[in-house]
């Protein structure tokens, strides 16, 4: 598997403060069946990380990664806050690409209004780049407006939504309306968003087992991510992977 969305790096925004707490967080995503990770730090007011930072970084973990005979290899990659983003020379952001293409991680705002969300990202896309969404599953906005999120993804931007969202890390509304999103065909990927190997883990097949989509997690966490990081063609869904899923079923908060 390749995680496209993972905290990975040292001291750079609020995942592992030291390198050994990056070398806990790619065991556990070792041990979980990834061979991949992206490295996504924070890219906003509160973290401005740079590209040169975050290769630096990369670097150094791949370098331990090999010490340790963990058999992960790191990729550079960034979080984009939408507001950082739109206020970022071009230069600057076409270095922030997923594993260095031109594929960008965009965070949404976790504001309860999604009006100008799509108007940003459709100039971002005009400005040559293509949109991975971050895990719009947990975005007030796109509960309240569905609509947009359907526009923007009709408009070539993919989604990608958290692991733990399928399974109820972030309640029940949230699980049930990424099912649901999966059901529609609106999501392309999911991702851990790990920020440690402890209590945000680098999880994923277990979360698509739990929750039933099994027949779709190769595309989700393989096909698809090695595409975004190849610069290929996005490959199709697998034909008849969402029949079965029942957003509303019953369930227990794990
Ligand atoms: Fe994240």
């Amino acid at each position: 598997m390749i995680d496209l969305h993972c905290h990975v790096l040292p001291g750079i925004d609020d995942g592992p403060e030291t390198i050994e707490g990056s070398l806990a967080l790619a065991r556990a995503a070792s041990a979980g069946g990834t061979r991949t990770l992206v490295a996504t730090p924070h890219v906003n007011l509160r973290y401005p990380n740079d590209a040169a930072t975050i290769a630096r970084l990369v670097g150094e973990l791949n370098e331990r990664l090999a010490a340790e005979r963990i058999a992960i290899e790191v990729r550079p990659g960034a979080e984009i806050a939408l507001t950082s983003a739109i206020n970022m020379a071009p230069a600057r952001l076409a270095e922030l690409g997923l594993g260095g293409g031109s594929w960008l991680l965009i965070e949404p705002p976790f504001t309860p209004s999604a009006g100008g969300i799509d108007t940003i990202l459709l100039d971002i896309l005009r400005g040559g780049y293509r949109v991975v969404l971050a895990h719009p599953e947990r975005c007030p906005a796109f509960h309240r407006d569905r609509a947009v999120l359907e526009s923007i993804v009709r408009a070539g931007i993919l989604t990608s939504i958290t692991a733990g969202s399928l399974v109820g890390r972030f309640g029940g509304e949230v699980r049930r309306f990424a099912l649901e999103l999966v059901r529609d065909g609106l999501v392309h990927n999911v991702a851990s968003d790990a920020h440690d190997h402890s209590d945000r883990a680098p999880g994923m097949a277990a979360e698509l087992r739990s929750a039933g989509l099994q027949p779709l997690a190769g595309w989700l966490t393989s096909e698809v991510p090695a595409a975004i990081l190849a610069g290929g063609e996005i490959p199709p869904a697998p034909a008849g992977a969402t029949e079965e899923i029942q957003p509303r079923r019953p369930w227990r908060r794990r």
